[in-house]
């Protein structure tokens, strides 16, 4: 089927292809398929919001050239630089020749890689940005991680539309563009898609509820699925619930050895990190403590780091006889990190991960965070060079424990 397309408000036209292909997709199958949808605003300075995936590009550009000269084109606005969205960028902006593409900081230099767009104009838009497009006027939000770090929502002012992209969509390839006239209840679709693409991401949907909390909006036009007109304020109640955090009773154990303290350091930001976060934290340095009072607080935590500086390619201290105490009990369900100080290559953080590694705790590594979240500002194990004095350090330090905290809440 080719790319349609919809008028939705005054001069605001949907301009969609509905992919009812079961494809893959962030490690699911797409058993409903799903819409890519893009949005025209035919204002003064003519303006396109998202595009779509860049395998159906060309048709897309044909279809937008029936609606408007295609040179006319002022702007284009990418929220999200997933393909699924900008790929119909290249296509589009080989015809729309003037038009000015407007994204934030960090999509410009992926945009003009991933599309070799170097020498076209981008216009970078920050956090409450806004644009007048000739009759309408845009605001912009900053939404990092939802679910990419480049993400923004569009807000037309005028029209109270809110275009968020991948936010507040839902994965199904129906002909019925608005949720009212699906004919069944979208919640379940609607939930669903929140569990696959938002919910790893929703320390950050705070952000986005407090960049919606004061506008007011009549309708969502999201960049998959349904368009939402009615009860939008049931949808974002949702997400806040869906996304509601719930640590209470989840327990952390730190262990760590340290030479000069910079391992001692970490697993203080580790403990600041995972308390903040409603985590009760209990550290133990394993040359001050006893063997059986570690040995007891990992068995009634919930997360377990462990940390050892450097030194002659191995780690330090007691902690090995705690390690390797940990082949012998039963740790299912427990997650576990290693982290560490170190000078030149840091083996005693590998050797720590090896040795979790060989318990049944779930262990994290840079790897799965990759896999199962797209995230590739968490890395474990966590190896910070010398002290962790710098902001990037103490930040990097921060992301890993952050996000073992979102594992600890309770399950969606
Ligand atoms: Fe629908 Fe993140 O792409």
């Amino acid at each position: 089927m080719s790319t349609q397309f919809k008028k939705i408000a005054e001069d605001t036209y949907w301009i969609g292809k509905i992919d009812n292909r079961q494809v893959p997709f962030h490690r699911l199958i797409l058993a409903k398929g799903t819409t890519y949808n893009s949005y025209l605003l035919k204002t003064g300075k003519p303006t396109v919001i998202d595009t779509v995936d860049m395998e159906f590009g060309r048709e897309y550009a044909e279809c937008l050239g029936e609606m408007i000269d295609l040179l006319d084109i002022h702007y284009i606005v990418i929220n999200h630089t997933e393909p699924d969205h900008s790929g119909g960028l290249a296509a589009l902006a080989a015809k729309a020749a003037n038009a000015t593409i407007v994204c934030t900081e960090i999509a410009v230099p992926e945009l003009q890689e991933m599309y070799k767009l170097h020498s076209r104009n981008f216009l970078v838009v920050k956090d409450g940005d806004k644009l007048d497009i000739g009759g309408k006027t845009l605001l912009f939000k900053e939404t990092p991680y939802l679910h990419t770090a480049e993400t923004m929502i569009t807000y037309c002012i005028e029209d109270q539309i809110l275009f968020p992209c991948d936010i507040f969509s839902t994965h199904v390839a129906v002909e019925n563009l608005f949720s009212d006239e699906a004919g069944f209840d979208i919640t379940e679709d609607f939930q669903g898609y929140y569990a696959a693409i938002i919910h790893p991401h929703r320390r950050y949907v705070r952000t986005l509820l407090e960049a919606v909390k004061d506008l007011e909006i009549r309708m969502i036009a999201p960049s998959h699925g349904f368009v939402i007109r009615e009860d939008i304020r049931k949808y974002i109640d949702m997400y806040a619930t869906l996304s509601r955090e719930t640590t209470q009773g989840k327990k952390a154990t730190i262990v760590y050895t340290t030479i000069k303290n910079s391992t001692k350091k970490m697993a203080k930001i580790i403990q600041d990190c995972l308390q903040e976060n409603n985590i009760e934290t209990e550290v133990w340095d394993a040359d001050k403590s006893s063997a059986t009072d570690i040995l007891n607080s990992i068995t009634s935590a919930d997360a377990v780091f462990i940390g050892s500086s450097t030194k002659y390619a191995d780690m330090i201290g007691n902690l090995e006889n705690i390690l390797k105490e940990l082949h012998n009990m039963n740790l299912e369900g427990k997650l576990a990190a290693a982290f560490g100080s170190y000078g030149w290559s840091g083996e005693a953080i590998e050797v720590i991960q090896d040795y979790l590694n060989g318990t049944n705790m779930t262990v994290q590594s840079t790897s799965e965070v990759i896999k199962s979240t797209g995230m590739t500002h968490v890395e474990f194990p966590v190896r910070i060079r010398f002290s962790p004095k710098e902001p990037e350090k103490v930040q990097k330090i921060k992301n890993a424990a952050e996000f073992v905290s979102d594992l600890l809440l309770s399950s969606f």
